[in-house]
């Protein structure tokens, strides 16, 4: 929305020395010692540096298989050895209680439109400079936001992931914290996850600020601490500041097409745009209250007019040289999402060479992915980290 890209919506058509990965496959942290330190990983210390590299995020779950930000997509990306889940993109209800919900705009996502009780709620609103129509969660309680169920967002890319709508409600951030304990002692190691504040100068604007609930949420769980297994992440970096003065988590700093400005920049008259924030000094500057940077994979390696993958930026190098780690966005199976160059054939639902699009952004050296095919991912890892 915004300034923030979205490559969702489409329709059509040197190896790095990662030794210490490789002999420890996709583990994760161990089960009660976040902080421990995991000989050979690339970061060598606690917390997010004990994750394996390059780590697999389940973007949404493993949203490529059921419809995202529901706990069956959570489970699902967990059952395939997700390092990481991205559970959730966070966002508020009229009640003031945090769901996880890719966006305020809820018709694309629930079956909210199938809800007559509901009808009138349709509306259309300006959302960080764009107009959009539908239904918001900042006008349904949660209670009520609890009577929908999810559905499968993109289905004319993903028409088997229709056998699930209707089966899972929206998840509270709440429950996701609780979630996240029960499934560490189910499963015995330490799973992790990755929320997003999504559209928070839009919120706070709204009186619903999500930085002060999330980071309220977090200490009442015990997960506020630099070595939490929990990773926080916004396209605003006031966002990101407001929060590293709220709690000691790791934080990224997300970033779009280098045309594009964060909304609160634009908000406050910050001319600066994405292609400022990934120069040295820009770097430099997110490095400051930041932990590491979660780049369009555009930014890694541009695309040529065709969509054609073209030579790696500097970025990479740039950020491991102001000490930020790299978890760029993202990566889908599915031809229309893929480089060009790695299509096969034109249709919307049809698998690209994806490993050979992973293997081309791995060289780069990035830390990790967000992928919305975890198992996918973690077969291309160990690709990449075996040779
Ligand atoms: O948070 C990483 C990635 O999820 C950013 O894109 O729009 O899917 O939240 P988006
Ligand atoms: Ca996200």
């Amino acid at each position: 929305m915004g300034a923030q890209e979205s490559n969702e919506q489409a329709r059509g058509t040197g190896r790095r020395a990662v030794l210490g990965a490789a002999v420890l496959g996709t583990g994760g942290a161990v089960l009660g010692l976040p902080g421990t330190a995991r000989a050979g990983t690339r970061h060598g210390g606690g917390g997010v540096k004990s994750l394996p590299v390059p780590t697999i995020i389940g973007h949404r779950g493993a949203s490529g298989y059921r419809p995202e930000h529901t706990f069956g997509s959570y489970e699902l990306a967990l059952d395939m050895g997700a390092h990481v889940v991205e559970a959730g993109d966070l966002v508020p209800t009229r009640d003031g209680h945090i769901v996880c919900r890719h966006e305020p705009e809820i018709g694309g996502t629930t079956d909210v439109a199938d809800h007559p009780e509901f009808a009138g709620r349709k509306t259309t609103k300006v959302l960080d400079g764009v107009s959009v129509t539908g239904w918001f969660t900042e006008d349904f309680t949660l209670a009520e936001l609890k009577t929908l169920r999810a559905i499968e967002r993109i289905p004319d890319n993903r028409p088997h992931n229709k056998l699930y709508d209707g089966r899972w409600e929206i998840p509270t951030f709440e429950e996701v914290l609780q979630w996240q304990d029960e499934q560490t002692r189910k499963r015995g190691k330490q799973v992790w996850i990755y929320p997003e504040t999504k559209h928070p100068t839009y919120f706070r604007k709204l009186g619903l600020g999500l930085e002060e609930r999330v980071a309220d949420m977090l200490r009442t769980y015990g997960k506020d601490r630099k070595n939490s297994p929990v990773i926080l992440q916004s396209f605003e970096p006031s966002s990101i500041q407001r929060l590293n003065k709220l709690v000691g988590n790791p934080l990224a700093v997300l970033l779009s097409g280098p045309t594009t400005r964060p909304w609160d920049f634009v908000e406050a008259g910050d001319p600066r745009t994405v292609a400022d924030l990934v120069k040295p000094e820009g770097l430099k500057w997110i490095a400051s209250y930041a932990n590491g940077i979660g780049p369009t994979l555009d930014l890694i390696i541009p695309r040529d007019a065709s969509g054609n993958l073209t030579r790696p930026t500097t970025l990479v190098e740039d950020a491991h040289a102001a000490g930020l780690i790299l978890h760029p966005w993202t990566l889908r199976n599915e031809n229309p999402f893929l480089p060009a160059n790695f299509r096969k054939g034109t249709g919307a639902d049809a698998y690209g060479d994806v490993f050979g699009a992973y293997q081309a952004y791995f060289a780069t050296g990035i830390d990790g992915v967000f992928t919305d095919q975890p198992d996918t991912g973690l077969l291309a890892r160990e690709d990449f980290v075996n040779g």
